[in-house]
């Protein structure tokens, strides 16, 4: 939808991040545009600043028709969103951030989703807050909201009879979902803190393993508590390990570029991507998750 509402379809270029879930990508396709990936840095693991800048020279001098910047927050980690915004600025260039994974996150105190033009979050079955599917569109700018509502809503002309004038999508939000969302709604703080207590948990126990960071300015839900061995054979075996005792772990993301389904698209970086996603565990967290099984995970670990 905000893809969309840019007017973003065949013969555009979007620069997007290649350290990302597939759901980030597969909307430039649906558009008939064409996704250009960014790798990501040390730091936050979110889209690369200076690769950014690099991206963007190469393409404007190639002559591709760049439309917008996509933005994504992992594991609920904020992107370093003064220098993505300073660069997008430099172009012209609308950013949509994909903070499906940061709700309730802050950068410099602001929440993430609330920087670009428009902004996402999911509300999936496995997030900080859900509504058991189904998301939310974050944007300031009142005319693509009401772009965004009309789209989302079959593209119904305001009539007394049922007229359209282009092909829409039904992507409102049920009322069961909206409902069970409100309701939880109180509880996103304190779900946040479990979270944060959860992700600190591990890093005071594991302190030899090098975590996803939080740098200064940066405030992340910690979604999902990720985390780096020696190479791909040791996350290996121990994913094996806390599987056969009933935990399960998840590697990080593989990169976009290096998806068989998105191998010909442009890439700019130097694989930190390939890296993260070989070496890179996310460990076992959530609402039902007691300290307890935690600690039998860290046991499990540090054996
Ligand atoms: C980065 C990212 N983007 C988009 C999505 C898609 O959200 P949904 O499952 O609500 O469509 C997800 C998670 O599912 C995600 O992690």
């Amino acid at each position: 939808m905000a893809l969309c509402a840019l007017g973003i379809g065949a013969g555009d270029v979007v620069i997007a991040p290649s350290f990302t879930y597939v759901a980030t990508i597969n909307p430039i396709l649906y558009q008939g545009a064409t996704p250009v990936f960014v790798d990501c840095e040390k730091d936050t693991w979110n889209m690369d600043p200076d690769l950014l800048e690099l991206a963007l020279k190469k393409e404007t001098e190639k002559g591709s028709q760049v439309k917008a910047i996509l933005v994504m927050h992992n594991y609920g980690m904020p992107a370093q969103m003064d220098r993505l915004l300073q660069i997008a600025a430099t172009y012209q260039l609308p950013v949509i951030e994909d903070a499906a994974e940061a709700v309730g996150s802050r950068y410099n105190g602001k929440q993430a989703g609330t920087f670009g033009k428009l902004g996402i979050l999911s509300f999936n079955t496995n997030k900080v807050f859900t509504t058991y599917g189904g998301g939310a569109l974050l944007t300031s700018d009142e005319s693509l909201a009401k772009r965004v509502r009309f789209m989302a809503s079959q593209a119904r002309e305001n009539l007394p009879y049922y007229e359209h004038h282009e092909v829409g999508y039904n992507y409102l939000m049920g009322a069961l979902n909206a409902a069970y969302g409100l309701c939880q709604l109180p509880y996103l703080d304190q779900e946040i803190v479990a979270r944060r207590n959860i992700f600190e948990r591990y890093q005071a126990a594991l302190a030899h393993l090098p975590f996803q960071q939080e740098p200064h300015g940066h405030y992340s839900n910690r979604w999902l508590p990720a985390v780096l061995f020696d190479d791909e054979s040791t996350r290996h075996a121990l994913a094996a390990k806390l599987a056969g005792h009933g935990y399960e772990t998840r590697p990080l993301w593989r990169p976009m570029h290096l998806q068989p389904v998105f191998k010909d698209y442009p890439y700019y970086g130097e694989q930190l991507s390939k890296q993260l996603f070989e070496r890179g565990l996310c460990l076992p967290a959530g609402t039902t998750f007691s300290e307890a099984q935690q600690q039998e995970v860290i046991r499990l670990i540090t054996e």
